[in-house]
């Protein structure tokens, strides 16, 4: 790809007039900016949670969760359900509902409300990905 780009340069202190017309083969010099877009645009979908449930965030978070789901998802609690190995898109449905207040149990409600989208997401991957 040539571009022709032109540049006039007036020097009016000195009363001179300079014009330059110069070929620049912008081919290479587009072909390295397209590269580096597309490996932005790359970088910025691998560092997006929503793309990719983040498990290890997950286990973070549900140090919230552990003193009624158990360490490791395993409730020691009768009344409380274990989480371990449970389906991701369930668990996912089940906070979302919990934060809607679509399902009703006090606990819960105020367990699910701070919650954003990704640490749901997070939480259901860890908690899933876990030994029922
Ligand atoms: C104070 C105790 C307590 C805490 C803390 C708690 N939960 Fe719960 N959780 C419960 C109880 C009790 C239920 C059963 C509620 C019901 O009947 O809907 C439940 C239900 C759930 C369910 C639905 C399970 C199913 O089988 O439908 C999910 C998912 C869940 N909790 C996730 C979490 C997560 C994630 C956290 C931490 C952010 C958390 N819980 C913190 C007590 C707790």
């Amino acid at each position: 790809m040539q571009l022709k780009l032109k540049f006039r340069v007036r020097l009016s202190l000195f009363h001179l007039e300079l014009a330059i017309d110069h070929n620049l083969d912008v081919g290479e010099f587009m072909m390295k900016k397209y590269q580096q877009f597309i490996s932005l645009v790359l970088l910025a979908i691998a560092a997006n949670p929503t793309f990719a449930a983040d498990a290890a965030a997950g286990k973070a978070k549900a140090a919230l969760c552990a003193s009624c789901h158990g360490q490791n998802g395993i409730s020691m609690l009768p009344q409380n359900p274990n989480l371990a190995g449970q389906k991701e898109l369930y668990l996912v449905n089940a906070l979302k509902a919990y934060k809607a207040q679509t399902r009703k149990e006090p606990t819960m409600n105020a367990m699910a409300a701070p919650l954003s989208d990704t640490d749901i997401a997070n939480l259901a991957a860890y908690y899933s990905s876990l030994k029922p």
